[in-house]
């Protein structure tokens, strides 16, 4: 029997992507291929603030679909089973909810989930409400290497967890991915509290978000086991990830590479995990894809594993703006950090501390 075909829309093509980078990367233009090469979907609509932006795409990817300016128009006119949300995130909340309450059956949307912490779980709320599926683009859970670690860890061949570090740029931007990847690893735990500390001296934006220098954080699960990110160039730990277990140590170095310190008497070797033929953003589209083929199958980059990821992101801002440590839920619906640098406690427009 010939497979069914969805009809897919985006909302925010970008401009087009000249140079990659932390402002008009042009996601889209990665959405689309992606379930394009698929061969299930047919892109019916796309909308974007920007005229030339959505003319420009479709003119690049050799493709006609309705064009709108304004979201809710399209939603109320087209039949959308899919669609991709690929704009800042300051925006992600308002579309992915608007995109719930229209009845959308499958919104997949880019990372991070919203710019506060009240945006987040408002978008899960309404997306729950409406029975829709809503997942993040927190793609490298489709990295073969993320899949290969995970199946090392539920082997026990380090033993038990007991500690995960990372490194990466920021919190947030980046910080999302390694959240959302160390929840990957510990089955999806729910965390217990966190405690951070950020530094901020610059003006740092990422796709619209204000970002720190510097930051460092440290959470634990409630199954016991410790997470640490530290996050900026001077803070680096010599490695991607570090996995530490009873009995055994795994570094990750990279997407494609890893290597295993074990009790158990195996050489520290480096071993490379190739991706196969199809990316990690391939493999996503056919994950989001197979929500609507088979139903209960639900993505694991879904909003109920992505919201841990901005809850851990989010607490760690408040435990600065706080000073102290963060036991989970989070109250503090708004973005702590936004909070401190308006207030001048951080930031290029710091305060001078009286003498
Ligand atoms: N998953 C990843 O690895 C990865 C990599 C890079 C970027 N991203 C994420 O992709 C997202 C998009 O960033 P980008 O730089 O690709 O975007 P972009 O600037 O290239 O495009 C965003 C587009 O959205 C449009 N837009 C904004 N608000 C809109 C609205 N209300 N309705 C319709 N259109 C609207 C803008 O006009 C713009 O054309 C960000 O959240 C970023 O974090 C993810």
């Amino acid at each position: 029997m010939p497979q069914k075909i969805y009809n897919y829309a985006i909302i925010g093509t970008g401009p087009l992507r000249e140079k990659p980078g932390p402002t008009g990367y042009g996601m889209a233009n990665t959405h689309w291929p992606a379930f394009s090469s698929s061969g299930r979907v047919n892109l019916v609509a796309i909308a974007d603030l920007e005229p030339e932006h959505s003319a420009a795409f479709l003119k690049n990817h050799n493709q006609t679909a309705v064009t709108y300016t304004d979201y809710q128009k399209m939603l109320q006119q087209q039949q959308i089973d899919i669609v991709s949300i690929c704009t800042w995130p300051d925006a992600h909340s308002e579309l992915a909810i608007g995109c719930a309450k229209a009845g959308i059956k499958v919104i997949h949307s880019e990372k991070p989930m919203s710019d506060t912490w009240n945006g987040a779980k408002l978008m899960k709320a309404a997306a729950d409400e409406a029975g829709v599926l809503l997942s993040f683009n927190h793609q490298r859970r489709h990295i073969k290497l993320f899949q290969h670690i995970k199946g090392l860890l539920d082997s026990g061949v380090i033993g038990k967890l007991v500690q995960i570090e990372a490194h990466c740029p920021n919190l947030y931007d980046w910080g999302t991915h390694w959240f959302d990847m160390l929840q990957y690893y510990n089955n999806e735990c729910d965390v217990e509290w966190v405690i951070g500390q950020i530094e901020s001296h610059t003006e740092h934006r990422i796709f619209g978000q204000r970002h720190e220098n510097q930051g460092m954080v440290a959470y634990r699960w409630k199954n016991g086991v410790m997470g640490v990110l530290l996050t900026g160039a001077p803070s680096s730990i010599g490695c991607a990830q570090r996995i530490i277990g009873q009995d055994g140590i795994i570094e990750v170095l990279n997407e494609r590479k890893y290597r295993l310190f074990s009790s158990k008497g195996n050489p520290a070797e480096e071993v490379e995990i190739p991706q196969g033929d199809l990316s990690d953003h391939q493999l996503t589209a056919l994950d989001v894809i197979k929500q609507l083929d088979e139903p209960g199958h639900v993505s694991f980059l879904n909003a109920t594993n992505a919201i841990r990821a901005a809850e851990v992101g989010f607490a760690a801002y408040y435990s600065s703006l706080h000073r102290g440590r963060i036991d989970l839920p989070l109250s503090y619906g708004g973005n702590a950090f936004a909070t401190m640098l308006d207030r001048g406690d951080m930031g290029p427009n710091r305060k001078a501390l009286e003498e």
